[in-house]
């Protein structure tokens, strides 16, 4: 019945540091504070992620365009480093956390882990936002182009984009 909520946004999360990093496909991101800037990302203990969460209390979350679909389902099906190989994506040095950022992205958002809490069968990271950097033609004037095409979640293996027109309320 959760899927109500649906569609939902889906994102990338980075783990590790420069030397080894991984990455999950997360839906459950959402934004909590601006200031400071607050972003909480609701993750399993199962999850490969989650222990490199906690070692390096440190995440980035990636923003995926339609074209990253084959590496969103990849990172989102398969637990650990061996899917890296798998996946077309780039590493690059983030900002402000050593945990890398993904070159292909329409955004990274660099995060430092500042709490965790037991929500239930999944634990809720809160993240305190120490960087964004963004593709300039996703985020245009202080507002995402969605020409760009960010990915949304349908349930299963199906995703959506929106259409282009706006509504003005
Ligand atoms: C579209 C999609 C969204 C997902 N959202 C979440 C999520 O929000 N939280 C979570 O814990 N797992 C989520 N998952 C599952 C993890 O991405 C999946 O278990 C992944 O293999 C974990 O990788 P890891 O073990 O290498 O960390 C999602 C999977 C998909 C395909």
């Amino acid at each position: 019945m959760y899927r109500v909520l649906y569609p939902l946004r889906t994102y990338l999360i980075i783990s590790g540091n420069k030397e080894k990093a991984n990455i999950m496909t997360a839906d459950w991101v959402v934004p909590l504070s601006f200031k400071p800037f607050l972003l909480g990302v609701a993750i399993s203990p199962k999850r490969f992620s989650h222990g490199l969460i906690e070692k390096y209390k440190e995440f980035v979350v990636a923003v995926p365009s339609v074209e990253m679909l084959k590496d969103v389902w990849i990172a989102g099906t398969r637990s650990g480093y061996e899917k890296l190989k798998e996946m077309n994506i780039t590493f690059v040095d983030s900002k402000k956390v050593s945990t890398p950022s993904i070159a292909e992205a329409l955004a990274n958002i660099e995060c430092k882990l500042i709490n965790k809490i037991k929500t239930g069968d999944h634990d809720f990271f809160i993240g305190e936002v120490v960087n964004v950097s963004y593709d300039k033609e996703f985020f245009e004037k202080g507002k995402p182009n969605i020409k760009k095409k960010p990915l949304a979640h349908i349930g299963e293996n199906e995703f959506v984009s929106f259409e282009e027109k706006i509504y003005k309320a």
